[in-house]
This record gives structure tokens, sequence and C-alpha cells, in this order.
């Protein structure tokens, strides 16, 4: 049995398009999965259907082999971490340190413990030093970086990242990447990415495209669909090529390439 089992998903906000359409996946326990999609395609949506933020209009998700319903959701809860799309919807302390703790809080740990956790994941994603500052006062990656180390902290069997990179710089990128692909084979992560670094370290890649899943497999055998891939709006082929490069290249052309890269990233 999988560790998580979707079945046949369907949900609509409103009578129009339905944002996730018949969707039906088979998680396993340690499973590295990269969910990739242009914007709009159902993403965040399976996403918030996942930790029961949204109840689908048709079909079923299990974890763990229960049935995710109302009255299952909180004891589900427990074992999922979500890092939301948009850092600035989880902040609930006066300061870092409490947002960190926030989930710890119903844990009952001795308050050293609870102490060494936050300094501990603070530290991972170098947020160390705002540890009394008010996460308003944040810019939006400062806010995912906490936002990571507070799901971190509380070591959830599955951990859900939504473009929990994306209002980091490269080199912000880099760092929470690794911490990412730490996790791999300890944890089952699920990451919406369009990071393609990431979605090569997972062993399942899925692409949704207007609310349904057109490609599921190994990255590999993603990538050969060169077509499907196209026509699910993914720009995945030029930064494939562009990774090689990279990837290929000696120290100081490596240096050019990110120097290029970022002008390119910050070019409005
Ligand atoms: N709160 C909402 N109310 C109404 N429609 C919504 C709402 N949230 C999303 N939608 C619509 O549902 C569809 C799927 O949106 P969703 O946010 O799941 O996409 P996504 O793949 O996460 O996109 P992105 O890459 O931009 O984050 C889109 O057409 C979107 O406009
Ligand atoms: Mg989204």
């Amino acid at each position: 049995m999988s560790f998580i089992d979707i079945q046949s998903l369907t949900f609509q906000y409103s009578k129009k398009d339905k944002a996730v359409n018949n969707v039906s996946m088979q998680i396993n326990r340690g499973d590295f999965v990269c969910l990739l999609g242009h914007n709009g395609s159902g993403k965040s949506t399976l996403a918030k259907l996942i930790v029961g933020l949204l109840k689908p209009d048709t079909g079923s998700i299990k974890i763990d082999g229960i049935e995710l319903t109302e009255e299952t959701v909180d004891e589900l809860r427990q074992k999922i971490g979500i890092v939301f799309q948009n850092p600035d919807n989880q902040f609930v302390g006066v300061s870092v340190k409490d947002d960190i703790a926030f989930g710890l809080e119903n844990r009952q740990l001795p308050r050293q413990d609870m102490l060494d956790k936050i300094e501990l994941y603070a530290k991972l994603v170098s947020m160390d030093r705002f540890l009394d500052a008010n996460p308003e006062s944040l810019s939006g990656g400062e806010k995912q970086r906490v936002a990571i180390a507070g799901v971190l902290a509380c070591d959830p069997e599955v951990i859900i990242f939504d473009e929990a990179t994306s209002m980091l710089d490269p080199r912000g990128v880099q760092e929470v990447v690794e911490v990412i692909r730490q996790l791999k084979g300890k944890r089952t992560v699920i990451s919406i990415t369009h990071n393609l670094k990431e979605a090569l370290l997972a062993n399942k890649v899925i692409v949704m495209n207007e609310g349904s899943i057109v490609l599921a497999g190994t990255p590999q055998e993603i990538f050969q669909e060169k077509e499907i891939l196209k026509a699910s709006k993914l720009d995945i082929l030029e930064t494939m090529k562009l990774i090689e490069m990279v990837e290929q290249s000696t120290l100081l052309e490596k240096a050019k390439i990110e120097e290029t890269l970022w002008e390119l990233t910050y070019q409005k």
C-alpha cells in the first residue's frame, strides 16, 4: 500500500474550470516527488487538498492508510508539514523564535530541547542572527527561510515545499536546495518547483497542465518527452542545456555563466 494514495481528485473554486481535474497518484514512504507545471496548472491547489485546507469535490486522499476527512484531518496534519508559496500567510508569532517554535509547542518538549531545536534549524537556513526579530520586518526570502526552519523543526513524515525557494537569491536557492536534498530518502518530500536541479533530485517527477497530470516518471523519462513538456508550456529544455553547460565548464567560465544568469534573473 502506498504511503499517500490519491484517487481521482477533482476540485473547482468556481463553476468555470477545474483547478484539479481527476488527479490520481501514489507516493511511497521516502519518495522525493517533484511537481512541475506552469502558472495556474493546479499545483498549489493539489498541495492544499493534500494537507486538508481544501476539501475535494470528488475523489479521495489516504495517508498512511487513513482517509482524509473532517474527522481525521487534525491527526493527519501532524504527519505533514507544508511551506507555502507565499510566506506572508504563515506567520503568527511576534518573533522569528516564536514562529519556529510554533509547531513544536504542543509536543511538550523540555524547554532547553526546544531552544536547541530552534537554534539548530535557524542556523540551517542562516537565520540564527534574526531569532529575536519581528517576522514582519523580514524580506520575502528571509520569511521563506524562517518558514522552512519552522516546518523542519517539527520533523513531519511528509514535507511539501510549494515553491519554497521562489524568493531566494541564487545563493539562497543553493543553500535551501541543499537542505532539501539532505531530506532525500529520510522523509517523504513533495516539492513544487521551477528549479530544475531540484527536479533532477527527484525519484518521481509529475507534470501538471490545466489541472491534470500529463506526465509522471523518473526525471530521465520525463525530460525525454519534449513535445508534452512544450505543450505544457515548460521551458525546461533550454534550462537543462544551460545546467549541463555550467556543470561541464571550468571554474572561470562557471563564474561568467553565473554572472550572466544573475543578470538574466534580475533583468526586468
Ligand atoms: N482562491 C482561489 N479562488 C479562485 N480561483 C483560484 C484560487 N486559487 C487558485 N485559483 C485558480 O485555480 C487554478 C490553479 O491555481 P493554483 O494556484 O493551484 O496553480 P499553481 O500551479 O500553483 O500556479 P503557480 O505556479 O502560479 O503557483 C488557476 O486557474 C487559478 O487561477
Ligand atoms: Mg502555486
